[in-house]
């Protein structure tokens, strides 16, 4: 059973997704992302989409918009784009009007396993956000519903490595009320869902170089000292538990 939608959205928003933790995760990942590479890597993924100008897009947990509003800019793409954070959607609303692209992406409020769409998306687009979502395979059931025939799903997400895990990795996955999988449980998962899997692959050493990155980034921003100091740490844990513990970064992409 899932937790109702109302539960789990008070626990994003008062827990890891408040707006000031938002706002220092951005620093790091640049405006509009919340995400792993944040623009150089969003559009890396949206090209392997491939997809015609004016195709329909589904961004699910779309965050502060930053794919969304690239797939509408630079694709030409028509992005319905979803989050269950309010914290996150009302920053995203602010971002939006900011630009042009009003018409082209349309934010919206939904917990991405009640939506109720049915072959409507040429593609469905998701970066690190089913960790937070326990029933996977409703979720991609779903998702499966949402997407036209052929269509394609593309998504990055945190996994880990099979059963045991070490303490310390058990421990923060805990805290965080994450949900992980490894890379083969995904890809099993999918195939089982009825999607054809066009790539289930590792990118773990991809997210240890991005990491890199982004401490550079950390080290040069202009804030306060003790802000620093947390990111700085926060980061030396994220790579250690990538490095010598459980955690993985997983890429998918797969066909209806
Ligand atoms: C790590 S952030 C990534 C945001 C964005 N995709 C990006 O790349 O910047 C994960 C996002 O997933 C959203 N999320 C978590 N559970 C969700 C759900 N059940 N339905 C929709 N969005 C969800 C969170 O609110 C958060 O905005």
């Amino acid at each position: 059973m899932s937790k109702p939608t109302g539960t789990t959205q008070s626990f994003l928003d008062s827990g890891q997704y408040t707006r000031d933790s938002i706002l220092r995760y951005e620093l790091v990942y640049g405006t509009n992302f919340v995400s792993p590479g944040g623009a150089r890597c969003a559009t890396q993924l949206i090209k392997k989409l491939r997809l015609p100008a004016c195709a329909r897009v589904l961004d699910v947990g779309c965050g502060l918009g930053g794919s969304a509003f690239l797939m509408a800019q630079e694709f030409n793409l028509d992005v319905d784009a979803i989050d269950l954070s309010e914290n996150m959607l009302a920053l995203a609303r602010e971002r939006l009007a900011q630009t042009e692209l009003e018409n082209r992406v349309h934010l919206k409020h939904q917990d991405c396993l009640e939506l109720c769409a049915q072959d409507y998306y040429d593609a469905v687009y998701s970066r690190d956000v089913f960790l937070h979502v326990e029933d996977k395979q409703r979720l991609l059931s779903t998702l499966k519903t949402a997407l036209k025939p052929s269509g394609k799903l593309l998504f990055t997400d945190y996994c880990c490595d099979a059963k045991p895990w070490q303490e310390d990795f058990s421990n923060y996955v805990d805290s965080r009320g994450y949900h992980l999988l490894t890379i083969s449980e995904y890809r099993t998962l999918l195939n089982s869902t009825g999607f054809t899997v066009i790539e289930a692959k590792d990118m773990t050493e991809d997210f240890i170089q991005l990491c890199e990155t982004e401490l550079d980034t950390i080290n040069k921003l202009q804030i306060d000292p003790i802000d620093r100091e947390a990111l700085t740490k926060d980061w030396h844990n994220k790579m250690a538990r990538v490095r010598d513990s459980d955690q993985r970064w997983g890429l998918f992409f797969a066909s209806k």
